[in-house]
């Protein structure tokens, strides 16, 4: 029996919209939301703090134990930190968890957003040295690879969050419904634009 997705993991770069939209999807979807940054900052401080104090490798660290633990809950709506990608050695865990769903936008509206949220300075210290732009597209640029290649599925997210979540939503019942006895990846991949 193909049982409905009830799990969703949203991954992409920082200021995509993953909060946002996650947490919209967990109302609709009646399940628990949980924010990666938000967890880790309950436990370690703000993240600029932590890295700040400790440097880079011991907040991935950090990261890597709590996406081990969150692989492991049965549903939920889970936005991952923009650098969650980077434990490749946790993908196919996360893969068989649940829906990994990848939130784009383009450079411009990043930018643009980095610049105008006010949890940036708590939540986002330089990955780099170098400014939001310049650093945002080398990030970006290195990253996409691994965006594309542990997502199920791709969706855009330059537009309204109830737009995204809606379209999210709409691929999970169509999931669910009579072809959705189809693998969860061969249904879901066909989908990916
Ligand atoms: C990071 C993204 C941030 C946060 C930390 C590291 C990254 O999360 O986890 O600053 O490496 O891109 P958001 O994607 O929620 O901004």
């Amino acid at each position: 029996m193909h049982k409905p997705i009830r799990k969703i993991i949203l991954v992409g770069f920082r200021a995509t919209g993953k909060t946002s939209v996650g947490r919209l999807l967990a109302e609709h979807l009646g399940v628990e939301f949980l924010d990666m940054d938000r967890v880790l900052t309950e436990r370690h401080g703000k993240i600029s703090q932590v890295v700040a104090e400790h440097g880079w490798d011991f907040f991935r660290a950090r990261e890597r134990e709590l996406l081990k633990e969150l692989v492991d809950l049965q549903e939920g709506v889970i936005a991952t930190g923009g650098g969650a990608v980077l434990h490749r050695e946790i993908w196919p865990a996360m893969r068989e968890s649940g829906l990994v769903v990848w939130l784009t936008s383009t450079l411009e509206l990043i930018c643009q957003r980095l610049g105008s949220d006010p949890a940036s300075d708590s939540q986002r210290p330089s990955l780099t040295g170098r400014d939001i732009r310049a650093e945002t597209a080398t990030v970006l640029t290195e990253r996409e690879p691994l965006y594309r290649a542990a997502a199920h599925l791709t969706v855009a997210s330059n537009r309204p969050v109830a737009e995204v979540a809606g379209e999210i939503e709409e691929l999970l019942r169509q999931d669910a419904g009579p072809e959705g006895n189809v693998s969860r990846s061969t249904t879901i991949n066909q989908r990916v634009r």
